[in-house]
């Protein structure tokens, strides 16, 4: 295994508080980092690193760990470009738009689910993400949902099995029916291929009991829960994520104050998906009450055709900070050590010895240039498992 060191580094964000300024941050200015095969080495200031094969000159640009995207649904076919410039003359987003991309998705072939799939894995990946969660959704069938997340399972580890997106329009007359697909034969063909099981919580998609059965159905399947939690509106989701020790509690737009509390004081992060918000223009979530109460705050794409057809976090990173009260420093915390949180991942999301090698440059000599240049294509070298894959010249 070969080593290089990555010098010359204006700001090093390591989301490690021992290091550097003491910050969560853990901020190292005139930093390095050294790698080691697929993993983080040593970080700390340029003067002291050790010796290596390899050298790489940061020039001056900030450095900090790739972006762990823990919500996006990326296996489907078609979009829904109508539906958005509708949406944008005045018409409401809702749960139903979801059966646009199911008949989309069914009537692809594999080989077209997954063309989609890398195309938009790579646009991600230009844009610093290195880290993915997908799930399926688009399918509702045994055989549709099952296909998606064996394709999603060819490309990254974080797969999440969501039959559970809506009721399947071929159980329109018999949801009850549905829920037992779910949790029944639909979950047996699933369960092998996913980590995570998912519930759309919602009006209009599935209520606190019916997402009680299918997530307790999949836990004692070996799956571990997140929930779409309070995205529409005020409800259940939230407080059930919070009982059943989910993960992520996801959108958390139309949060109570129990509500808050709850994800407080529990170990389920709450991943809030700004480009939902942007493309549905519906309410922001309010993030900083949920960190001035305590909670741990992730933040995610929520890549899909319907409601956050968007691929990057940087853009996410500048929602955040613009419109839902987060500083810069959080935000860019939020999408590198908080998603990984939101995956139960120790080995992402920060530049220390033993994480995973994955790290971004910008062509800025600060992180906060982030949301301080918005729309800006800054990501100027994406590294990932020690691997120099995306280097714009
Ligand atoms: O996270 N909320 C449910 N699912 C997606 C929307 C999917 C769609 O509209 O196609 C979401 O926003
Ligand atoms: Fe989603």
């Amino acid at each position: 295994m070969s080593s290089t060191v990555i010098s010359n580094i204006a700001t090093l964000v390591t989301n490690d508080p021992s290091l550097g300024d003491g910050s969560p941050l853990g901020l190292i200015r005139d930093a390095a980092v050294v790698i080691d095969g697929d993993r983080v080495a040593w970080t700390g200031e340029s003067s002291k690193a050790p010796a290596t094969d390899n050298r790489v000159d940061a020039g001056g640009r900030a450095a900090l760990p790739g972006f762990v995207d823990s919500h996006s649904h990326l296996v489907f076919a078609g979009d829904r470009t109508e539906e958005f410039n509708a949406r944008m003359s005045g018409r409401a987003y809702s749960a139903g738009g979801i059966r646009t991309t199911v008949a989309a998705t069914r009537a692809a072939t594999d080989a077209e689910l997954e063309a989609n799939l890398t195309r938009y894995l790579a646009e991600a990946l230009r844009q610093g993400t290195t880290t993915f969660e997908t799930k399926s959704g688009y399918g509702l069938t045994v055989a549709d949902e099952a296909r998606a997340l064996r394709i999603a399972a060819a490309h990254t580890e974080e797969v999440t099995y969501l039959g559970a997106h809506i009721v399947s329009p071929d159980y329109a007359e018999d949801p009850a029916a549905y829920v037992d697909l779910v949790t029944g034969e639909m979950l047996d063909a699933c369960a092998p291929h996913a980590r995570w099981i998912d519930v759309f919580c919602e009006k209009g998609a599935f209520d606190g009991d019916q997402a009680r059965a299918i997530l307790t159905a999949g836990k004692a399947r070996g799956l571990h829960p997140r929930v779409h939690a309070n995205q529409l509106s005020y409800g259940p989701g939230v407080q059930l994520a919070v009982e059943l020790d989910a993960a992520s509690a996801d959108h958390c737009t139309h949060l109570t104050d129990a509500d808050v509390d709850a994800l407080a004081n529990s170990d389920t992060v709450a991943t809030l998906l700004p480009g939902a918000e942007f493309s549905t223009r519906a309410q922001w979530p309010d993030a900083r009450r949920l960190l001035d109460a305590g909670a741990t705050v992730a933040l995610s794409t929520d890549c899909n055709p319907g409601s956050s057809f968007t691929s990057s976090l940087p853009f996410c990173i500048a929602l955040a900070v613009r419109d839902m009260g987060m500083t810069p420093n959080e935000a860019v915390w939020s999408a590198t050590a908080g998603g990984a949180a939101a995956l139960r991942r120790t080995d992402l999301g920060r530049l220390t010895p033993g994480a995973r090698a994955d790290l971004v440059l910008l062509d800025a000599p600060s992180h906060v240039h982030l949301a301080y240049r918005p729309g800006v294509p800054l990501v100027s070298e994406v590294w990932r498992r020690g691997v120099r894959e995306v280097a714009r010249p």
